[in-house]
């Protein structure tokens, strides 16, 4: 599935980018805990390099706990590395994760060497949401000084605490098709760049192989056994009254409530990737 993911402005983002990680001591990525490697962002693990990072599974109240567990362990055992889950709207985690960045980087704080924090994640997983968890005041942003670009800004968390928060740092193409899929299913991807049905499709025959009850409880479908995503996303439909005259069932429409049920977590706590399922994408992606 092709997706129109990355706008050209982009180009100019990670130029800004690359200036700005030359004076960062800590880069906190925001993941979506439902679909971690998917909405890992390729590009700044190339780029910040060597820098401390942290890794944080948001939405994890969405998220399959056993899997959760999984991904941390992934991300704790690479180099320079911390992970952690998170809901974000929740204050004292977020808090922690204050405490965390100055463990990172010890060497910094106080107002002469105030330090400084990089946030990205990709759209809509959470990281407004965090970045307010996180102040314990009024957050100050200072979009518009010199030294911080257009693209970036810059967020006063305490006098000694910089965020430098770059909106929508995107990375030009999704290499693995299944990422692709899992960024639209969580909606980070806008409607006009995806095909919903397909995108629909995709989800329901990851939920059929791994979270089939789930998925008959919440459309109280009888039989799910041995069914195809097509058969299912019809009979959602049929459930649901996604009808058109004549009696064919409105797919686009079927599409629709599947996708939104599953970002609002209506289907259960879910997650769209493992660990071995991931490198065995990538490895037939030839990514790895
Ligand atoms: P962004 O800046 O990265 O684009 O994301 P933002 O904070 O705006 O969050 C996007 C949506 O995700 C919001 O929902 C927000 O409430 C929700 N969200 C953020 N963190 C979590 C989390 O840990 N768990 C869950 N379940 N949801 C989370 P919304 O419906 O777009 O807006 P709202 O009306 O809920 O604020």
């Amino acid at each position: 599935m092709a997706i129109q993911w990355f706008p050209g402005h982009m180009n100019k983002a990670r130029k800004d980018i690359t200036e700005r990680l030359k004076e960062i001591d800590v880069v906190i990525e925001l993941l979506d805990a439902r679909l971690p490697a998917s909405s890992a962002n390729p590009m700044l693990a190339r780029m910040a390099k060597g820098k401390p990072r942290l890794m944080i599974l948001n939405k994890q109240d969405l998220a399959d706990p056993a899997i959760t567990l999984q991904w941390l362990a992934w991300y704790n055992a690479k180099p320079n590395t911390q992970a952690m889950g998170m809901d974000a709207g929740e204050r004292a985690p977020a808090q922690k994760l204050v405490a965390a960045c100055r463990e990172l980087a010890p060497n910094r704080g106080g107002l002469e060497k105030p330090l400084r924090v990089l946030i990205c994640g990709i759209p809509n997983v959470g990281k407004s949401t965090l970045i307010n968890s996180m102040s314990s005041r009024k957050i100050a942003k200072t979009g518009n000084m010199p030294g911080v670009t257009k693209n970036e800004q810059r967020i006063i968390l305490a006098d000694d605490f910089e965020l430098f928060d770059t909106p929508g740092m995107l990375w030009p193409k999704i290499e693995v098709e299944e990422g692709g899929y899992n960024l639209a299913a969580s909606g980070a991807v806008g409607r006009n760049a995806m095909d919903e049905e397909e995108v629909a499709l995709e989800l329901l025959k990851y939920l059929l192989a791994h979270y089939a009850p789930e998925l008959a409880a919440r459309y109280k479908l009888d039989e799910v056994d041995g069914r195809q995503d097509w058969q299912v996303l019809e009979m959602i439909g049929k459930k649901r009254g996604a009808v058109l005259s004549g009696g064919r069932i409105n797919m686009q429409k079927a599409a629709e409530i599947v996708l939104t049920d599953f970002r609002d977590g209506q289907v259960g706590r879910i997650t769209l990737e493992r660990p071995d399922e991931w490198l065995a994408w990538e490895k037939r992606a030839k990514v790895i």
